[in-house]
């Protein structure tokens, strides 16, 4: 009852000593990570959803940095022709190898292709419009869904975590990223629609799941561009989570302008504005990743 009232009011309340989270759980801050003592084999997770501009691509390149400011190696694999992800991590795409050639040839050096970011301990697998043309060159290979998975096992043992961000589609790539992966991340924009496709989502992973990938799992669905003073975005919130509980992460990223200001400058929220809400909601996040065991 005492949650039900904090979350209609979108406000946040105390049940006992412990803050009430957004989410309508009591706010963890979650320990900071321990150090690890020696890196990989990665876990890797794909950053998934069909539905075009939630947050994945900011999710994964600042998801990886603050994974990196709490000592892990990870590799951040942009599989979106956009190059988004690249371009927001101020990697430069035009005529250089990418994801793309590793496709095509999965007996190159994934090393020849992979580019240090201006963060210590994030590495970038760049993407650019070339990967457009991968789905129709990849669709008469033998054993065509398992590529990405091949290509990544070259370099598995030396992260901690690799990050997916996938395209808008639930096409052949995006396959190719959840046959690769050991666990999926859905963000999930706090707007009107929000749950559309979310349905589709999840029986696409169950079919990879049946067919191709038997240990992929739900990692967590993580509420983005959370806009708290507004009685929309705080039901949107509380309808995801009488739809899926326990399976939304307690962290929630707020809308805030510093995203896109950040990815214009070509750097993580983490590194652009470090003492802003919005660094620190995803320092939280990958520290409540790391306390979910979806992270070492
Ligand atoms: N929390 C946020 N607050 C405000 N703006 C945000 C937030 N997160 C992302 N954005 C902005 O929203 C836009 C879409 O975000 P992003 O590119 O991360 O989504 P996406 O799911 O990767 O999109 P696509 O499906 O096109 O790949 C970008 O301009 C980004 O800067
Ligand atoms: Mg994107």
């Amino acid at each position: 009852m005492a949650q039900k009232v904090a979350k209609s009011k979108g406000k946040t309340s105390n049940v006992g000593d412990t803050p009430m989270g957004p989410t309508g759980r009591p706010y963890h801050g979650f320990p900071t990570p321990a150090p690890l003592g020696s890196h990989g084999p990665a876990r890797i997770i794909a950053l998934c959803n069909q539905k075009g501009g939630v947050g994945k691509t900011t999710t994964s390149i600042n998801l990886a940095a603050a994974l990196a400011e709490y000592g892990r190696k990870v590799l951040a694999v942009d599989f979106d022709p956009q190059g988004a992800l690249s371009a927001g991590l101020g990697i430069q795409t035009h005529d250089v190898p990418t994801i793309y050639d590793l496709l095509l040839d999965t007996k190159r050096d994934v090393h020849e292709v992979i580019v240090p970011s201006g963060v210590e301990g994030l590495d970038v697998l760049p993407a650019n419009i070339d990967l457009s043309a991968a789905e129709v060159h990849l669709v008469n290979e033998v054993a065509r869904e398992t590529i990405l998975a091949r290509v990544l096992r070259q370099v598995a043992g030396e992260y901690d975590v690799i990050l997916i961000d996938c395209q808008p589609s639930l096409g052949l790539l995006t396959v190719n990223a959840l046959t690769a992966s050991h666990g999926v991340l859905i963000p999930l924009e706090c707007e009107f629609f929000a749950l559309r496709g979310v349905a589709l989502l999840i029986e696409t992973i169950e079919k990879v799941r049946d067919r191709l990938n038997p240990g992929i799992t739900l990692d967590g669905l993580l509420a983005t561009m959370y806009d708290s003073r507004t009685l929309h975005s705080r039901e949107v919130l509380e309808r995801v989570v009488e739809t899926f509980g326990e399976d939304v992460l307690e962290t929630v990223i707020g809308r805030t302008v510093k995203f896109p200001d950040a990815s214009v400058s070509g750097v993580p929220i983490t590194e652009f504005a470090p003492e802003h809400a919005a660094a620190q909601a995803y320092l939280r996040l990958a520290r409540e990743l790391v306390a979910r065991g979806a992270v070492a």
